[in-house]
């Protein structure tokens, strides 16, 4: 089975715009998320110009700041600082990756851990990894979409072997988190693991997020496997794919996610969630 994030994003944006338009009357205003990109990396055009079409699907207001590649890391800073005493701004997001001579360390841990709607502040990462998220932690948005994949297709995660590829704070690592609570049992793999297929072709649940085009091929995975594509990737006539090789993967597999069409319409739409999220907390605990 192909599942469609696409179809299942749509879904999920649709019940979010209806949510939505109850905002004014009962708290006066929508949801306000700002983006800001530095820089001009191609990918990041992209994923921000969905943002932004998403932000309009579900009724938000949105802004985008769009600053040369040459801004200074203290700009960047002070615009957080800005937007995080802006009463009317509920997201902060900033598009990864910066340019080099800005420390994505340091804006992270400057945006506020309430408007932190990527969930890579370190309070959120700590609650995260310290309890089981609840209400008041921001999940990381590609993890989240994966686990709603999973369970929209029916899938049952307790009790599989979940073999990640890649460790790195936006997926790897969240997602292994996501998929230990909810009693997967996981490993995790990268660059230095000896005898890899020999470890991938035990996952029941196979999550690739390494960004090396088509990396997984059919013979690296278990018959019946879940596979879930997080790679967004070039091949060699410049096409977009996965790090899954689909045409040799598909026929093993049980469920299995496109490039593209699969996760990353799903990461939007859990970044709308959790903008809302944002928004709640913000309005149903304020004095
Ligand atoms: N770049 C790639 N994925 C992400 C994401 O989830 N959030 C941000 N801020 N940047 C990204």
């Amino acid at each position: 089975m192909i599942i469609s994030g696409k179809e299942l994003a749509a879904k999920l944006k649709a019940e979010m715009a209806e949510q939505v338009a109850t905002f004014p009357e009962k708290y006066g205003r929508v949801p306000h998320l700002v983006v800001i990109l530095v820089g001009n990396d191609p990918g990041s055009q992209t994923y921000v110009r969905n943002k932004e079409k998403a932000c309009d699907v579900v009724g938000f207001n949105h802004t985008t700041f769009r600053m040369p590649e040459e801004t200074t890391e203290k700009e960047v800073l002070d615009k957080i600082v800005e937007l995080n005493s802006d009463d009317s701004v509920d997201g902060i997001l900033v598009q990864l990756p910066l340019p080099r001579h800005i420390s994505e360390t340091k804006v992270i841990e400057t945006i506020s851990k309430e408007k932190d709607v990527d969930g890579f502040h370190p309070l959120n990462t700590a609650e995260l990894w310290q309890k089981r998220p609840n209400d008041s932690c921001v999940v990381p948005c590609t993890p989240k979409g994966i686990i709603q994949l999973l369970d929209a297709a029916d899938y049952k995660i307790s009790g599989k072997r979940a073999v990640v590829l890649g460790r790195s704070q936006i997926v790897g690592l969240p997602i292994s988190k996501l998929l230990l609570d909810r009693n997967a049992t996981v490993t995790i793999c990268h660059s230095r693991t000896e005898n890899l297929p020999e470890i991938t072709r035990q996952a029941d649940i196979l999550v690739a997020a390494i960004g090396k085009a088509k990396f997984v091929t059919g013979d690296m995975v278990k018959e019946g496997a879940a596979v879930i594509d997080v790679g967004m990737d070039l091949d060699e006539n410049g096409k977009l794919c996965g790090d899954v090789d689909f045409a040799s993967v598909e026929p093993k597999a049980s469920v299995i996610t496109p490039v593209p069409g699969g996760v990353g319409p799903m990461t939007i739409c859990c970044l709308m969630s959790n903008t809302i999220q944002c928004f709640l907390n913000k309005m149903l605990y304020k004095e």
